[in-house]
């Protein structure tokens, strides 16, 4: 079995002010009645993605989709891409933050350490 997906919810300053804590809580619950093992998918937090103007933004590695200025209503959406079989993006939460921070993180979380 491959190695689950890793959704990271940002738990920075402003991603947290507009509610970074309850999207992740959301996540993790409704992903949990899909996946109760997380074997496919686990929900985790991050410090901060360096794109704070787009709080709040969720990441989905590895299959590197950064999204930003997520709200509750986006996460049955989120919830179905990453579990489905076609697993198509959220296209209207992408391309928000500017490309070289986007590049960074997928750096950072590619790496192994
Ligand atoms: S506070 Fe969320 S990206 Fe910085």
């Amino acid at each position: 079995m491959s190695e689950p997906k890793l959704i990271y919810v940002c738990e920075g300053g402003d991603c947290t002010e507009r509610g970074s804590g309850d999207i992740h809580d959301k996540l993790k619950e409704q992903l949990l009645a899909k996946d109760p093992e997380e074997e496919t998918v686990r929900v985790r937090r991050y410090p901060c993605f360096g794109g704070c103007e787009c709080a709040i933004n969720v990441t989905v590695w590895p299959d590197r989709r950064f999204y930003s200025e997520v709200t509750e209503a986006d996460i049955p959406e989120i919830v179905e891409s990453v579990t489905s079989d076609d697993g198509k993006p959220v296209e209207r939460l992408q391309g928000k933050v500017m490309p070289d921070v986007e590049e960074m993180v997928w750096t950072l979380l590619d790496s192994p350490y």
